[in-house]
């Protein structure tokens, strides 16, 4: 018999989605694997208020496949204009659920980020009293600072204190890569949370630098060492409550990531749950898998745990080349490769 797993049907807390032709083309990925994600906010002009997350939102809705129950959870990109009256408004709205912290010049789309946490402070204060999750970006934008301890330094600089002088703000630190951020995370109290992605749990710098270099699997922040790499595995199997899915899928066209000066992001929405399920079997966990996937983030965003299911089978499938991506076309994340998991009736 073919070994399965049955798990609550998933969501993805870290996942961005473009817009246009090339949110057409990947949305149906995540779809049909997820019930919620959390959308990024950063579009290109970002998505700054609630009346521009409601747009985009509609816009999800309508690109979505007939019949499909995907419930888009948004997000609005604080900037050093972002106000308290902005917080407010999408504290007050039920789709809103969470604001984003880019440090700007961080990553992609983020030139309108926040310049000095101290510009919002106002804001993380009005946060915390109306109970609206901050999502950060964790890494500092010091160019003094080597790329690969950028998200250490991020800890001692801009959270530590900001746990100190915020302690009731909850935190969600994204797509954390590092020792440093399972250290953080795993001694903090229950108002901090992360999430881990695929890429992070599956791959070190060598997959990126060593025999070639790979630009499909340059995302932000950069892949670490195997050590950083153990110990994401253990934190995302472990089965503590404050590490849950996030794919942090980044779709960018094949032209822009094969370039002299490529964009950094994977995309993994065509097989996240897959990989993760490819992860927690690996590691001998698979019964852990589903609180990763479908209960520690809904706790923390104290929203109800979906209801429905999905069996996962164990059957090897090949992942496309690429995939169509409006006008260009997209590298998937483990392109032309075998993976060991697949959905039931997908
Ligand atoms: C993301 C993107 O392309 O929007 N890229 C990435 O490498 N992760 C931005 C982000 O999450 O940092
Ligand atoms: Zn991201």
């Amino acid at each position: 018999m073919t070994p399965a797993v049955d798990l609550t049907l998933p969501d993805d807390w870290h996942l961005h989605l473009r817009d246009g032709a090339r949110m057409q083309a990947v949305l149906p990925h995540t779809a049909q694997r997820f019930g919620r994600a959390i959308v990024m906010p950063n579009l290109a002009p970002p998505v700054r208020d609630t009346a521009a997350a409601l747009a985009y939102r509609d816009r999800i809705l309508a690109a979505l496949p007939e019949g499909s129950d995907f419930n888009p959870l948004m997000t609005l990109y604080l900037t050093d204009a972002t106000s308290q009256d902005d917080i407010d408004r999408a504290a007050d709205s039920t789709h809103v659920v969470a604001c984003k912290l880019y440090p700007a010049g961080a990553t992609t789309n983020s030139d309108a980020g926040v310049t000095d946490i101290r510009k919002i402070s106002r804001v993380l204060e009005r946060m915390t009293r109306r109970d609206l999750p901050l999502l950060v970006h964790g890494e500092v934008t010091d160019p003094r600072i080597d790329v690969f301890d950028r998200e250490a330094v991020f800890i001692d600089r801009i959270l530590l204190p900001l746990r100190e002088q915020l302690p009731d703000l909850r935190i969600v630190f994204e797509h954390i890569t590092s020792s440093e951020a399972v250290r953080f995370v795993s001694e903090q109290d229950s108002h901090v949370a992360a999430t881990i992605t695929p890429q992070h749990l599956m791959l070190t710098r060598n997959d990126l630098l060593a025999g070639g270099l790979r630009p499909h699997n340059y995302c932000i922040p950069v892949l670490k060492s195997r050590n950083d790499r153990k110990l994401l595995i253990e934190a995302a199997t472990g089965g503590d409550s404050r590490f849950f899915l996030g794919t942090d899928s980044a779709p960018h066209a094949r032209s822009e990531k094969e370039s002299a000066c490529g964009c950094a992001g994977v995309y993994s929405a065509h097989a996240a749950i897959e990989l993760y399920a490819e992860v927690f079997h690996a590691a001998g966990a698979l019964d852990r898998l589903e609180a990763f996937a479908s209960f520690h983030g809904p706790d923390f965003y104290r929203l109800p745990r979906n209801t429905l299911k999905i069996r996962l089978i164990r059957e090897d499938w090949t992942v496309p080349a690429s995939y169509d991506f409006g006008v260009d076309t997209l590298v998937p994340f483990r392109a032309g490769s075998q993976l060991k998991w697949q959905i039931e009736d997908a």
